[in-house]
């Protein structure tokens, strides 16, 4: 296709140009060297999170399509304003509170911000000029970028001057696209005298490589033990221990309001089955996906499928109510058919903006990409028996990519 005239070919981004935090990879190997092996969720702690060296805490961010992958938001706006008007019922079943702040950790550069806000303005309804809304992140020059971002939509106003992370909420909502499976996971293997834990630590040639040990915790089996997962001879999996403590932190301040997490997620059987032996542990870097934590540190994002059962008991634990699960495609498909058409009739909407909502429809519905996420929402203080719309299911989950 290359010699075809006028047909112009993008370079494809070559994941290895990526390289490694140098810095990073020598202080954990000094570490490693002084102190010995580290579990993998210490290691994914500091490679994603390690002050101006990890994935998550460089100025660059990591998704978008000039990053490493593609999230819901990022992909259309379209998809903000389904989660907005996600957050419109639940302001409606309290009554419509006034200010009704919504707090966004992991907001990144504001993709999903953007798009809810401006969904709500598009609306027209009376629930914009109640919302206030706080993003959080763990990389501060991440929020510069989403002030801009939201000013160049005449949006800012509706930010909170700060972060305040423990700044008490009469009534809001919580919302974080993509945040759970970043969380640090403990890896694991199952063996016939009992589970053992895979720490990290170094071969001869200073190279990290896997280690088998005692597992580090009881917690561990004891997670395993109540998901009723026995695991085969050799087979790996994570078990994230961080999803209380996250959840608790993320949803302490909230008096009364709805908590909506979105993942690719999945049930213990699926996560943690003998038809994952090696777990569900993933990389990516420049759009593909890897296999390889120890590649990359500190350049390529490092990921596993969330366990919905160990959120939805660490939800129970944070004293949140089920409200309803469904998924991200039928989200979308639940917010209203004339969605879409808004984004088209836009005075000096063009046939590229078609196709391009088009083409991130198809991945936005799709089961088996960015439409198969699961979509968890919890409340906490909504009066008993209330059903939100947009949660209502269309058809069953599919499986997610990513
Ligand atoms: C995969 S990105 C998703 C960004 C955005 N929510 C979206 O959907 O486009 C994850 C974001 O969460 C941030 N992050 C990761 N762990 C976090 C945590 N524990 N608390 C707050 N932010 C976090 C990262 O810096 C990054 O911007």
């Amino acid at each position: 296709m290359t010699g075809t005239p006028g047909y112009r070919v993008e370079p494809v981004p070559d994941p290895e140009q990526v390289g490694e935090d140098e810095a990073l990879v020598e202080a954990l190997r000094d570490e490693i060297r002084r102190d010995g092996p580290v579990t993998f969720a210490q290691f994914m702690v500091r490679a994603l999170y390690e002050p101006g060296h990890g994935y998550y805490r460089r100025e660059e961010p990591g998704p978008g399509r000039a990053g490493d992958f593609i999230t819901a938001p990022e992909a259309h706006p379209i998809f903000g304003a389904a989660v907005g008007r996600l957050a419109t019922q639940a302001w409606e079943a309290l009554e419509r509170p006034n200010p009704f702040t919504i707090t966004e950790p992991g907001a990144g550069t504001g993709a999903l911000a953007a798009g809810l806000l401006a969904g709500l303005r598009d609306d027209a309804g009376p629930m914009l000029d109640a919302v206030r809304y706080r993003p959080l992140e763990v990389e501060p020059a991440r929020l510069t970028t989403l002030r801009a971002r939201l000013a160049a939509d005449d949006l800012e106003a509706h930010l909170t001057p700060d972060q305040l992370p423990d700044e008490p909420v009469e009534s809001g909502a919580v919302i974080a696209n993509e945040v759970l499976d970043a969380l640090p996971v403990h890896r694991v293997v199952g063996r016939a005298g009992g589970l053992r834990e895979l720490l990290v630590g170094l071969n001869g040639d200073g190279r990290f490589v896997q280690v088998e040990a005692e597992p580090t915790t009881p917690r561990l089996a004891e997670r395993l033990e109540a998901e009723a997962v026995a695991l085969d001879d050799g087979q790996v999996t994570e078990v994230c221990l961080g999803i209380d403590a996250w959840l608790a932190g993320a949803t302490n301040h909230i008096a009364r309001g709805i908590i909506v997490l979105i993942d690719y997620a999945a049930e213990p059987a699926a996560v943690h089955g003998p038809w994952r032996p090696t777990g569900t542990l993933r990389t990516f870097a420049r759009h593909a996906v890897g296999a390889d934590p120890f590649r990359h540190v500190g350049r390529q994002d490092i990921t596993a499928t969330v366990d919905l059962a160990a959120v939805r008991a660490a939800a129970a634990r944070a004293g949140l109510a089920p409200l309803g699960e469904t998924t991200a495609g039928e989200l979308l498909a639940a917010a209203g058919d004339d969605l879409p058409s808004r984004y088209l009739g836009r005075p000096g909407a063009t046939l590229q903006d078609a196709l391009t909502l088009r083409s991130a429809l198809a991945r936005l519905l799709d089961p088996r990409g960015l439409g198969g996420f699961r979509v968890l929402a919890f409340g906490r203080g909504i009066p008993a028996g209330v059903r939100l719309d947009a949660l209502r299911r269309l058809a069953r989950p599919g499986s997610q990519a990513r």
